[in-house]
Order: C-alpha cells, then sequence, then structure tokens
C-alpha cells in the first residue's frame, strides 16, 4: 500500500506545497490591516509567539500523524484508535471542515479573478465605484469565473501529487513572492508610505486587550492551515527521510513572512490614498479590504502614474491574490478528494468528479446567496442577525471548528497514539529529536496547555459567534 502511495519529490516541494497551502487571502490583506488596527507590533510580537508556542507544535503532530500512517484524517484517526467509532468521527469532522471550506473559498477566489479579469481590461474606474462590487457578486458572467476556477483546480489536482500538487506550488509559491516584493518596492515610492510602516510596526501595548489576543491566535491557527485536515493529508504525501520539524519551521515562518511583508505594501498604500485616514473605520473583513477598499486605492494611482499604469498594479495585485487563493484551494481540495480515493477507493478521476459534483452544487448556492435567491440570502437567524447561506458556511467553518478540530489532534497524539509513538515518527528523518528540548516542549504542550487554549477559544467563539455572548 504505501509503496504505491503518492509523494512529494522533494522536501522543497514539499515545504511550498504546504507553505502554499497557508499563504491565502488572509495573508496578504486581513492580517495587515489587523496587526496595524489591534496594536501594530506589539500584535505582530504576540502573533509571533502564538506561532512559535501553540501553533507549531499542533502542525508537527498533523504532518507525523498522515505520515506514519500514509493516510488522511479519516483514516489516519481511524488506524492508530483501532477504528475506535469515536475518532473516525473526529476524523470525519476533518474531512467535511475543508470540504465546507473550499466551498467559500472558490466563491472568494471566484470574484478575484473577475476582478482580476476586469483590472486587466480597463474597467478599474469601474471596479472602485461604490456599486460595483454588489452588480458583480449578483452578476451572471461570475459563473464564467467560476467555470474558470474550477476548471484549473480540476487540471491540477488531476495531476495529482507530484505532477499537480508540487508542481503548482513551484510555480505560483515564487511568481508569488516575486510580485509581492514589486509591489512593496512600488507602494514604498507613494507619499506618506513611511507613515503607514510606522503604524505597521510601532508598537502601541494599550490596545492589546483579551479579544485581540484572542483573535491573534484564531488568526495564526487558522492561517497555518491547522485543524483543517490539510496537514495530515500533506503529511500522508511525505517520505520518511523528511525532517518533520524543521520543515514544520520553515512552512510556519514563510507563511509569517508573506503576512509580514503583506503589510508593508497593504499600510502605506492605505496611508498614501488618505493619511488622515481612520483606522478604527477600516474593515476587519479580507473581503470588504480587497473588493472595496483596494480598487478606489488602485483608482487613485492614476493622479501621478496614468490610469494604464494604475490598472497594471491593480492587475499584479489581483493576480497576487488569485495565485495565493488557487494553491489554498488546492490544498483544502486535495482533502475530500482524497478521503474518497483512500476510503472509499475510487480513482482521483471519480473523486474529482464526486466532489465536483457536491462541491460545484454547495458553491453555486453559497454565491447565490447574495440576494440572487431569497432563500439562500436570508437562511438563518442567529447571533443577532439575519445570515445568508454563505454566512453560515463561513462562520461555522472557518471561524469556529478549526480549533475544535486542533483541539482532538492534540489530545489524540498525546492520549490515543501516545506521545511515545509520536516521539518516534517525529524522529524520523530527525535523529536527534529525541531528548532535544524540542521534544520535551512538543510532548509537555500538547497534552497540556495548547488542548485548553484551543478548547477556550472554540467555546467563546460559539458564545460570540452563535449567541452574542462573548466568554472573555
Ligand atoms: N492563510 C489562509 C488565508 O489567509 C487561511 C487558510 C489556510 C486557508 N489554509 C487554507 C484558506 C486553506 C483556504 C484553504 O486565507
Amino acid at each position: 500500500m504505501s509503496e504505491n502511495r503518492e509523494q512529494f519529490s522533494s522536501r522543497l516541494g514539499f515545504i511550498l506545497a504546504a507553505a502554499g497551502s497557508a499563504v491565502g487571502i488572509g495573508n496578504l490583506v486581513g492580517f495587515p490591516v489587523n496587526a496595524a488596527k489591534n496594536g501594530g507590533g506589539a500584535f505582530l510580537l504576540i502573533y509571533a509567539m502564538f506561532v512559535i508556542a501553540i501553533c507549531l507544535p499542533v502542525m508537527m503532530a498533523e504532518f507525523a500523524m498522515g505520515r506514519h500512517t500514509d493516510k488522511g484524517p479519516v483514516g489516519a484517526f481511524g488506524a492508530l484508535s483501532n477504528q475506535q467509532s469515536g475518532w473516525r468521527l473526529a476524523g470525519l469532522i476533518g474531512v467535511i471542515t475543508p470540504f465546507m471550506i473550499g466551498v467559500f473559498y472558490t466563491v472568494i477566489s471566484v470574484w478575484i479573478l473577475g476582478y482580476l479579469y476586469m483590472a486587466a481590461t480597463g474597467d478599474l474606474a469601474y471596479l472602485a465605484s461604490e456599486a460595483a462590487f454588489g452588480e458583480y457578486i449578483n452578476s451572471p458572467t461570475l459563473f464564467l469565473s467560476m467555470i474558470g476556477v474550477a476548471a484549473l483546480i480540476f487540471a491540477i489536482l488531476k495531476m495529482g501529487v507530484q505532477e499537480g500538487i508540487e508542481k503548482a506550488s513551484k510555480i505560483l509559491m515564487p511568481s508569488l513572492f516575486f510580485m509581492l516584493i514589486c509591489l512593496v518596492i512600488f507602494v514604498l515610492t507613494l507619499d506618506n508610505a513611511m507613515a503607514g510602516i510606522k503604524f505597521y510596526i510601532i508598537p502601541n501595548f494599550e490596545k492589546i486587550t483579551a479579544s485581540v489576543v484572542n483573535g491573534a491566535l484564531s488568526q495564526a491557527f487558522f492561517s497555518l492551515s491547522l485543524g483543517m485536515g490539510i496537514l495530515i493529508t500533506y503529511g500522508s504525501y511525505l517520505s520518511k527521510k523528511t525532517n518533520i520539524v524543521s520543515s514544520a519551521k520553515m512552512v510556519a515562518l514563510t507563511d509569517t513572512s508573506v503576512a509580514f511583508i503583506a503589510g508593508l505594501m497593504i499600510l502605506p498604500a492605505i496611508f498614501s490614498f488618505n493619511p488622515d485616514v481612520n483606522t478604527s473605520e477600516l474593515s476587519e473583513s479580507s473581503v470588504s479590504l480587497i473588493f472595496v477598499l483596494l480598487p478606489k486605492i488602485f483608482l487613485a494611482l492614476q493622479a501621478s502614474i496614468g490610469y494604464f499604469a494604475a490598472s497594471a498594479v491593480a492587475s499584479l495585485f489581483f493576480l497576487l491574490v488569485f495565485f495565493a487563493a488557487i494553491t489554498s484551494l488546492v490544498s483544502i481540495i486535495e482533502v475530500p478528494v482524497a478521503y474518497l480515493i483512500d476510503e472509499k477507493k475510487q480513482s482521483r478521476k471519480k473523486a474529482l468528479g464526486t466532489i465536483g459534483v457536491f462541491g460545484g452544487l454547495l458553491t453555486v448556492a453559497c454565491a447565490l446567496s447574495f440576494g440572487m435567491v431569497a432563500f439562500l440570502t436570508e437562511m438563518l437567524n442567529y447571533g443577532g442577525g439575519t445570515k445568508s447561506m454563505f454566512d453560515l458556511v463561513y462562520d461555522l467553518f472557518y471561524e469556529t471548528i478549526l480549533p475544535l478540530n486542533g483541539f482532538f489532534v492534540c489530545l489524540f497524539v498525546s492520549y490515543r497514539w501516545k506521545k511515545h509513538a509520536l516521539n518516534k515518527e517525529l524522529s524520523v528523518g530527525n535523529e536527534g529529536f529525541e531528548g532535544s528540548l524540542m521534544q520535551r516542549y512538543v510532548n509537555f504542550s500538547l497534552s497540556t496547555f495548547i488542548p485548553i487554549i484551543l478548547l477556550a477559544i472554540f467555546l467563546n467563539t460559539v458564545a460570540t459567534k452563535f449567541f452574542a455572548q462573548p466568554l472573555f
């Protein structure tokens, strides 16, 4: 079985694929703006601390579970627990979560492709108008873009791990770094760029409240693709030669660096557009920043560089975000695909077809839930408002359940699979691990404070999101 399992061909390919998964839309816009609003450098420090102290051990545990069993979440929880049904259920949630995240993330990627097309074909002025976003997400042309995104994802996933996921990451990720650096250099030449940088980096510890700390940790956790079944699945494509500990560090470092560097692009852009920006009014949501605020900023560039160049900058930006979105989408859709291949013995092609049909239907429903279909637009009432199908999927799977999945992983590797077995897997390809400080930290943290913290975040999010009643 394990001989013919697909594998990444090199450590670099694996790191780029996992980092590609982690680097997404949120890194490029949401992270920088949240950081700047919530204490600047102080937020960055807390975030970095959470990445190292809490997220890294969980990431190693997920990689180890996948590699040891050569299986995705359902198979891994099952195989390591003697197919106990409770743990298999944890695995199943670990497959449903990415499937549903794939659904709403596709919708956002579809909008991005649409904006990319419009910016590149001369419609920047329209994109910057107040009505554009509302009109576009309710226009039938959306479905052309949806076909484009679906075709691309399927083309990549159909080629499998080495020729598809790994190769795409090796092209898309370096291009992404390059475009990001180009945009940072350009933005730093704008007036008032330094005011933006200062606002981003100078720490303001007064802004650090319990909810900011909670937010920083959830952000770090979800940004690194934790709790999504992705890293278990990617771990299952990992060769026994690879050092999981050092690879995990590289993945976390890449994701965090991209998020940090993106701030050097976004904040100067915002401050050059409006030096007196009232930052408390800046939206926290990546979606409204990308589709509403940024097009206005790009259009304003025409005063200094002309409409054509301003459109080129906007197109470059949307291409950057699109690349980030595609590598994340590929990773998240691979989880249910791998599940059908491993557990239901489907061929890769058939599995893609199955996910395409069910995922496709749900994606269309989500895309229609912004006004096109009333029943989907006003689906439920909770947390103090009417929610659409898109809101529901987003709140449930993106904002809420990930820490719970992480909690299961911690308990599982510490108390069911057991620490010594985890250590043995982490020592493969990494001889010095046993007895190291890292080993002791990983064992201690995963079995004590990390699960407690993750559970607390989960409960607080449920109370806040669904009952409008924050616990802390
Ligand atoms: N960092 C991602 C983002 O900013 C979040 C994320 C991580 C993600 N892994 C993912 C999103 C996989 C979708 C699919 O958007």
